[in-house]
C-alpha cells in the first residue's frame, strides 16, 4: 500500500463502515474518496438514464395520445442550447414541407410559427433586433413573440406552432389557426 493510500483510523478507533454518515461521505483518505466519487457518479447516471427514459415513454404515450385525437404527432426540434437567444432555426411540421420558423426571444422563451406568411406565402425572415418577422415580398411585418401583422398587407396572424421541453430538447407539439 502506498502513503497516498494509506487509511486513516477515525477518532474513535472504529471502522469506516460503522462512521456516522457525514464522515462516509467526505472520507479524507484517496481510495474512500475515489469509491464514494464512483459511487456519486453511479447514481447520478442512473438517475440521468432513469429520466431520459421516462421522457421518452412520456413522448411516445403522448404521440399515442394524439394519433388516436387526430392530432399532429410531437417532434422534436432541437436541443436548447443549439438555439442561443436572437438564434432561429427553420423546420418542418406537421408535415415535410410546412416551413415552420421557431427562435429564442428570451433565455426561458421561444416563439414558433409557420414561415409562410399569411398574404401571399412567402417565406418570413426573423428580424430579431426590430423584433419582428419581416416578409420581403411586399414589406409585411408581424410580431416576434405573438405572430400579428404589425404591417403591410397581410391581415391575418402567422399560425403558432406550439412547444415543450421535454429533456432539454424543444419539440413542437401543435399547430394554432389564428383567426385575425
Ligand atoms: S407575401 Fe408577405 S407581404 Fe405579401
Amino acid at each position: 500500500m502506498t502513503e497516498r493510500e494509506h487509511l486513516s483510523i477515525a477518532p474513535d478507533g472504529q471502522p469506516h463502515e460503522a462512521q456516522p454518515r457525514w464522515r462516509q461521505d467526505f472520507p479524507i483518505d484517496w481510495p474512500q474518496d475515489h469509491y464514494v466519487a464512483r459511487r456519486d457518479f453511479t447514481k447520478f447516471m442512473v438517475l440521468t438514464s432513469f429520466a431520459f427514459a421516462a421522457g421518452q415513454f412520456w413522448i411516445v404515450a403522448q404521440n399515442w395520445l394524439r394519433e388516436r385525437r387526430g392530432k399532429p404527432a410531437m417532434q422534436a426540434i432541437a436541443p436548447l442550447d443549439k438555439l442561443s437567444v436572437g438564434k432561429s432555426l427553420t423546420f418542418d411540421y406537421p408535415n415535410p414541407h410546412d416551413a415552420c420558423i421557431v427562435i429564442r426571444t428570451g433565455e426561458q422563451r421561444f416563439a414558433a410559427f409557420s414561415q409562410k406568411c399569411t398574404h401571399l406565402s412567402c417565406a418570413v425572415v426573423p428580424q430579431f433586433e426590430q423584433r419582428r418577422f419581416h416578409c420581403p415580398c411586399h414589406n409585411g411585418a408581424f410580431d416576434l413573440e405573438t405572430g400579428n401583422p404589425l404591417q403591410g398587407p397581410p391581415r391575418r396572424p402567422l399560425p403558432r406552432i406550439t412547444l415543450e421541453i421535454v429533456n432539454g430538447t424543444l419539440y413542437a407539439t401543435g399547430v394554432e389557426e389564428r383567426a385575425v
